[in-house]
């Protein structure tokens, strides 16, 4: 029986998702509401993780342990890292990273976590076509498959975004994406990072993002709700 967690880090990112699920039931924890319930026929588990990579895999985890998740999606806006991805568009993980990881004075590749066995976390090969599937349909020919650039930090200059570009190769940058993906890899659940592009990541970013984050967030959840249903057909 599949179960979907899906995990937004701001309200704006799952509250479009908590107003179309059906028998909802709330529970805290860790000082986070998880409601579990059914979205489109897909018994799912949401919650609003909060920002950043810690707040991330703690909720991941707790999907895994306390609700037996077997599929886990991520969420919500992103800021561009390409010059084809412009504000709307949108981004499905074939793996996530992280920006800024580096033990390189031990000898590891930049973004490598000492322990694990690969540098960027590859996302499921179903969830990432069925997420580029339900992307289209909901904005179609504006949707990238690539790797996502997470870290603990807002980007809005131009010289970290190209140095996030050239350790990473990323598509876009966010907070949470490769947490997730680190938490579901040493945890063996297929997952898949979906978002859309609410800036691009440069000095026009603090511009951008407050006028274009609430539009970029509920289109991710409108192709979260589509790969819900699906993940439930397939
Ligand atoms: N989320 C949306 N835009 C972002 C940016 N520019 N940097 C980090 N996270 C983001």
């Amino acid at each position: 029986m599949k179960k979907l967690g899906i995990i937004g880090a701001m309200q704006l990112e799952v509250e479009t998702l908590l107003g179309v699920m059906e028998n909802k039931t709330a529970r805290e924890r860790a000082g986070s509401t998880f409601y579990e319930g059914i979205l489109e026929g897909l018994p799912v588990v949401v919650v609003q993780c909060g920002v950043g990579k810690v707040n991330a895999a703690l909720c991941a985890q707790i999907l895994c342990d306390c609700y037996g998740v077997t599929h886990l999606v991520n969420t919500g806006i992103a800021g561009s890292l390409c010059a084809d991805l412009d504000i709307g568009d949108l981004v499905v993980s074939r793996d996530a990273m992280y920006h800024d990881f580096d033990c390189g004075p031990f000898g590891y590749e930049y973004g490598k976590v000492p322990g694990m066995d690969t540098v960027a976390f590859p996302a499921n090969e179903t969830m990432i076509q069925l997420a580029f599937q339900a992307a289209e349909t909901v904005n179609p020919g504006h949707t990238k498959i690539g790797r996502v650039a997470s870290g603990d930090q807002f980007v809005a200059e131009k010289a970290l975004k190209e140095k996030i570009i050239a350790v990473t190769q990323g598509l876009c940058t966010e907070m949470e994406g490769a947490a997730i993906a680190q938490t579901a890899y040493r945890n063996k659940l297929p997952f898949v990072i979906l978002r859309a592009i609410s800036d691009k990541a440069d000095d026009s970013a603090e511009m951008d993002y407050p006028a274009f984050e609430r539009i970029a967030a509920h289109r991710c959840a409108q192709v979260t709700r589509s790969l819900a249903k699906a993940l439930k057909e397939a």
